[in-house]
């Protein structure tokens, strides 16, 4: 079937500029003066990314992995595919991992470990929206937006069946009500 799906809001634009905004001042503090790699986690990081950089205004690099797990499901396959390597080294970089969303932790989990082994200076989280209470594997945010409920999320990057990813607040999936 291909019904559309009843959509509300859950973090409007507004809040997540702010949210943003926060963000940059706490990430400009601790890597003025490191020239650091950022490393955006595709596909969902990549308006998130691209919004936060926009407030940093200090030298910095970027860079993108591609991971994948959720497929065309909304449940993760607990598989992760490495779909786009990096394209710089990391070694020695201080590396700022951005991420749009930590739900069971494991995309998050397979690229820290991924990026540990390749010896950065220094390897740190960025994430907008956290939702704990679907963690299998423990992950350590260093920055982060914002604590979300168990929905199912879309928008400002993040999909559902690679659609919504465009709407500019993040919105979640009203359930049916069953009759
Ligand atoms: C989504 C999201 C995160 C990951 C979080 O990616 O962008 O990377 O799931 O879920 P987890 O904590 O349970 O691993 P997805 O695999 O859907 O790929 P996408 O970024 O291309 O949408």
């Amino acid at each position: 079937m291909n019904s559309q799906p009843k959509l509300r809001i859950l973090f409007s634009r507004q809040e997540i500029e702010a949210a943003v905004s926060r963000l940059a001042a706490e990430i400009r503090q601790d890597y003025h003066d490191k020239c650091p790699l950022l490393i955006g986690i595709l596909k969902g990081s990549f308006m998130f990314l691209a919004d936060l950089i926009r407030h940093l205004d200090f030298p910095l690099e970027v860079d993108f992995i591609g991971l994948s797990s959720y497929g065309k499901g909304e449940r993760t396959s607990g598989k992760i595919k490495l779909v786009k390597p990096l394209g710089s080294s990391v070694k020695g970089r201080e590396v700022l991992v951005i991420e749009d969303i930590v739900d069971t932790g494991l995309t998050t989990a397979f690229c820290l470990d991924y990026l540990q082994q390749r010896k950065p200076a220094s390897l740190k989280l960025c994430v907008l929206t956290d939702k704990p209470s679907r963690r299998r594997v423990p992950v350590t945010i260093d920055y982060l937006g914002f604590t979300a409920p168990n929905k199912f999320l879309v928008g400002y990057g993040l999909d559902m069946n690679q659609k919504f990813r465009n709407l500019p607040d993040i919105c979640f999936i009203e359930e049916e009500e069953q009759c």
